[in-house]
């Protein structure tokens, strides 16, 4: 079957063409998918979270490098002008590694190419197309050897989104309860609301219950208790950044469910691609979590829940300690966090 991208290079017309994307800021009250034709409209895209989730905003990230050579060309110093403007948009979000690292390899292509200045940009195009596709191959592979870790009938919780939503297609959390449900129709999620931005409540069930899995949304405070209750069998999550030795940044929220994985000894997995794994940093510690504005935390759908006296921190994302994961789910195949550097000899 062939998946709808969730981001996508298009040729338009005459042009060379936009990234065009679902708007996640309007589900599930609206889908619509909008094109993005500036490197000022991509930073905006990213930095609102128009389009969000690790590997997805790693292709923004790669066809914002084809915008920024689509708007230098002519520029007697054009690789420099599309570096400058890469770099701009590798600032839009700090912590999800995925976006540098798509951007990183736009760049060696800049960097290595003695073509002219229009054919480096045929071959961005090339290679933003094959990341695409690459990325949903990686997806279901992630799938496969995920739904070996699921037991029949298992009920998984999951918190955020990290669906085909936050990535081009079929997920990394969410493929292997995809990959999981296509053996077995009995397995059930329950989903996380994820407060402050409601991933899981907006995103996650919209997905799932489009795809005719059994979903239940629990708020965030919630799911101690159904774990004590024995009604969750394993936690699937998604990451943004992992290090060397394992810790995983995930949405924030994502500790906290770790903690009490371990409390009552469920099985705690994270499902990430390679390109989520950060070799240049050996710990959890050197990860940058992204500070968002207050807005998120004192105003539900743009209104108001409190005095606008309070004070607020709103960080985006939290890191899960190594020694809370009992496996990081990849395109390679399952590794203890002692192990995960084996996957890059
Ligand atoms: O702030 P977001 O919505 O971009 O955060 C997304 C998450 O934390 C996801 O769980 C993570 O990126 C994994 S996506 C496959």
């Amino acid at each position: 079957m062939q998946i709808e991208k969730t981001i996508e290079w298009v040729k338009t017309g005459k042009t060379k063409g936009v990234s065009r994307m679902i708007d996640q800021t309007l589900i599930p009250y609206e889908y619509k998918k909008i094109d993005i034709d500036t490197t000022d409209k991509m930073y905006n895209a990213i930095k609102t979270m128009i389009v969000r989730g690790a590997p997805a905003i790693g292709i923004a990230g790669a066809h914002g490098v084809v915008l920024a050579a689509m708007e230098s060309l002519g520029e007697k110093n054009f690789k420099a002008e599309t570096i400058k403007k890469a770099n701009y948009i590798n600032s839009s979000r700090p912590t999800a590694v995925n976006l540098s690292w798509a951007i990183k390899k736009q760049l060696d292509i800049i960097k290595n190419s003695t073509e002219p200045d229009e054919k480096i940009i045929e071959l961005l195009i090339e290679n933003a197309i094959k990341l695409e596709n690459e990325d949903i191959e990686i997806n279901k592979k992630i799938g496969e050897y995920g739904s070996a870790v699921i037991p029949k009938g298992a009920t998984i919780l999951t918190h955020c989104n990290a669906g085909a939503l936050a990535t081009v297609g079929y997920g990394t959390a969410l493929g292997v309860v995809r990959s999981a449900f296509e053996k077995d129709s009995t397995i059930k999620v329950f989903a996380d609301e994820t407060r402050p931005r409601q991933q899981g409540a907006r995103l996650t069930t919209y997905e799932l219950i489009r795809d005719g899995i059994n979903t239940t949304l629990i708020t965030d405070g919630m799911s101690a208790y159904f774990m004590k209750k024995g009604m969750i069998d394993v936690v699937v999550v998604g990451a943004d950044r992992i290090a060397l030795n394992g810790d995983s940044a995930n949405k924030i929220g994502t500790y906290m469910v770790a903690i009490a994985a371990k409390y009552h000894d469920i099985p705690f997995y994270i499902a990430a691609p390679k390109s989520t794994i950060d070799a240049t940093i050996k710990t959890g510690e050197e990860i940058v979590i992204e500070l968002r504005d207050r807005s998120e935390v004192i105003e539900i759908n743009g209104k108001s829940i409190c005095t606008s006296e309070v004070n607020v921190i709103n960080p985006s994302f939290d890191v899960t300690p190594a020694s809370l994961i009992t496996g990081i789910i990849t395109e390679y195949g399952i590794f203890k966090p002692e192990d995960l550097y084996k996957i890059f000899e």
